[in-house]
């Protein structure tokens, strides 16, 4: 729902104002809820949806139908009041009674036309602004030493589509990566190092030589060669128990502060920080903190302390563990863990005194995690532990999870070599394609690209491609990674919607150089009412993706708007319109469009190239 404030926006007289005021369906459903009361029929909460053809005019209410059971009469009867009243108001041009009880609206020209110039007028764009909450998004969540995965790509794409979305409907958000820098892996990496390069100052058996800082210099290794020890030692540990309890021991002696391993990590930490931030930039991904979990560790202890002494976390063979299970769980919830019996922090550790420090620093309203649905049991296991530790209340903490993203045998996406794909190899792959599809494009005749433009061209759509099929496929369910497919200039992709954005811009540009400007808009044509009517729908869009942190809602919105365009544009031609009131008229439509498809890629975290 969007949120109307002050005196009710729905009078006969149209005003500008309503349009930042309320959206659309807002502003309907209280022109029915008026015309309801005036008609003394209980209130319901009627929804008024777009019609499937053009004939039913452009909205139906079917509120006859729901009204019928309770008042016990024909729904043709209701319809036939209802529509009576809802004809009063100026709102509509024609409302019709069809079948047993639907009623056809059909939005008056002047009122559309309207709404669109004030929508023009909105630095907004129409989409309602609320009372600012705090919302704090975790994403990204990269480990150190490990290379970003597609996993990774999924929430770095969906967290940063989350963070511009709630902004755009005036939420205050903090995003932050949450490194993954304090766990075993930091342990089995130690020893590995040890194992590769015993010579290393830290390894030195002089304490003080030992703690002297390290850089990438001193190490003499960089990314490349980190990325492939961190493989090596898990695969190591997993065979060979004495290797795990090794790493282990050295997690434990890192966690207790040793010099020599907190010099090591700081060195292995920085490097790959570097490394994430190219990622990080390359998806255009906005981070105002980087902390991680090494970040909580003084918390750990005292946290443990306390919530030893309130009895709400105990003992269980040498562990520590909280009991989180809830009467009426359907499935059991199994005690969280947060200390084994070498005191080493875990993974739930660390995210639960992460709670902690975040409601204390930044008391946010919400905490967003967007992180694999896999993850669903750990959190839902952290953030009970949360609300029984008194921290925060359980609506504050959510958990947005994704699917899986399967290659295009149906099974979870995989190298070539069957490793784990990374995240560069995959950006890879739709920019190669992205450059295949240019160059056909220009062999095609459509005027030859120079080479660095290309180049940064490939680059805007590739990335373009892989984050619109990432968003446009419902959160919560896989989608396969098809290089080929994303990258179709047609259909539901990126860049299909891009380009349509850049049609308009060239379109817009040639219209200025001839000295046109976007004057009034007045919708005639029907594909002219159909673009007015899509456009107005942006808000109740960017509201309903921000309640249901829903990104997909906007993916396929903006396809609808870039398909509803070019009906409009082949229908309509703007320059070549009859007389100048009509090409300044449609010319403001075309710019009403490209701001809001501008917007919808931008809350997409996608760019629009200048040409394509
Ligand atoms: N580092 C984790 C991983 O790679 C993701 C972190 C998600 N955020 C969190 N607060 N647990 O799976």
């Amino acid at each position: 729902m969007s949120h109307a404030t002050g005196r009710s926006p729905v009078t006969d007289h149209f005003e500008l104002a309503s349009v930042t005021r309320v959206s659309l369906n807002v502003y309907l459903d209280a022109l029915v809820a008026r015309a309801l009361a005036a008609c003394s029929f209980p209130a319901d909460p009627v929804r008024i949806v777009r019609t499937g053809r053009p004939e039913w005019g452009d909205l139906q209410c079917n509120a006859a139908f729901l009204l019928a059971k309770r008042l016990n009469r024909r729904p043709a009867e209701i319809a036939a009041e209802l529509a009576a009243k809802l004809g009063e108001s100026r709102v509509f041009e024609k409302v019709e009674v069809a079948g047993a009880g639907f009623i056809n609206l059909t939005l008056s020209a002047r009122w559309l036309s309207n709404w669109a110039q004030a929508q023009l007028a909105s630095p907004e764009l129409g989409v309602v602004q609320r009372a600012p909450a705090r919302v704090m998004l975790d994403y990204g969540g990269p480990n150190v030493a490990k290379p970003l995965h597609v996993g990774h790509l999924r929430s770095l794409v969906i967290g940063e589509s989350l963070r511009r979305i709630l902004q755009a409907v005036g939420e205050q958000t903090l995003t932050d990566a949450h490194l993954g820098d304090w766990g075993l892996q930091m342990g089995m990496l130690i020893a590995e190092i040890r194992r590769e390069y015993p010579q290393l100052s830290c390894f030195s058996s002089d304490p003080a030589a030992a703690a002297t800082p390290l850089d990438e210099c001193a190490l003499g290794f960089g990314m490349d060669i980190l990325q492939k020890l961190y493989p090596r030692a898990a695969a190591a540990c997993k065979e060979d128990a004495a290797r795990m309890k090794e790493a282990r021991d050295l997690t434990a002696a890192l966690q207790a502060h040793e010099p020599a391993f907190i010099a090591l990590w700081r060195a292995l930490r920085a490097m790959s920080l570097k490394s994430q931030q190219c990622d990080f930039a390359a998806l255009d991904t906005h981070f105002d903190l980087l902390l991680g979990e090494s970040d909580v560790q003084c918390e750990i202890a005292p946290m443990l302390d306390d919530l030893r002494r309130r009895g709400l976390c105990v003992e269980s063979d040498g562990a520590l563990v909280v009991d989180v299970a809830e009467i009426g769980d359907r499935q059991p919830v199994p005690p969280l863990l947060l200390a084994k019996s070498d005191g080493a922090a875990l993974y739930a550790t660390t995210d639960l005194a992460t709670i902690l420090t975040r409601v204390r620093e930044h008391a946010p309203d919400r905490v967003i995690y967007v992180v694999d649905q896999r993850q669903s049991l750990h959190f839902e296991q952290v953030f009970r532990a949360a609300v029984l530790a008194g921290y925060c209340e359980r609506r504050q903490l959510i958990h947005a999870g994704f699917g899986t993203v399967n290659g295009v045998d149906g099974k979870p996406f995989k190298t070539r070599q069957g490793g784990v794909a990374r995240l560069s190899d995959l950006l890879g792959d739709a920019i190669d394609k992205a450059r295949e599809r240019l160059s056909e494009l220009s062999d095609d005749g459509h005027g030859r690209i120079p080479a660095p433009e290309l180049e940064r061209l490939a680059r805007s759509i590739g990335i373009a491609a892989v984050k619109f099929a990432d968003l446009s496929s419902y959160r919560m369910s896989g989608y396969v990674f098809d290089p080929e497919r994303m990258v179709s200039f047609e259909g539901r992709t990126g860049p299909y919607v891009q380009y349509a954005c850049v049609r308009i811009r060239s379109m817009t540009r040639r219209a200025e150089a001839l000295g046109l400007k976007a004057g009034t808009v007045r919708v005639g044509a029907s594909t002219e009412r159909n673009l007015a009517l899509e456009c107005a729908r942006f808000a109740d869009v960017v509201a309903s993706a921000a309640d249901s942190l829903a990104p997909n809602e906007l993916a396929e919105y903006a396809f609808q708007l870039a398909q509803t365009f070019n009906r409009f544009y082949l229908d309509c031609p703007v320059l070549a319109a009859q007389d100048h009131v009509e090409q300044c008229s449609r010319l403001a439509l075309s710019s009403l469009t490209e701001r809001v498809l501008g917007k919808c890629l931008y809350l997409l975290g996608i760019e629009v190239p200048d040409r394509m």
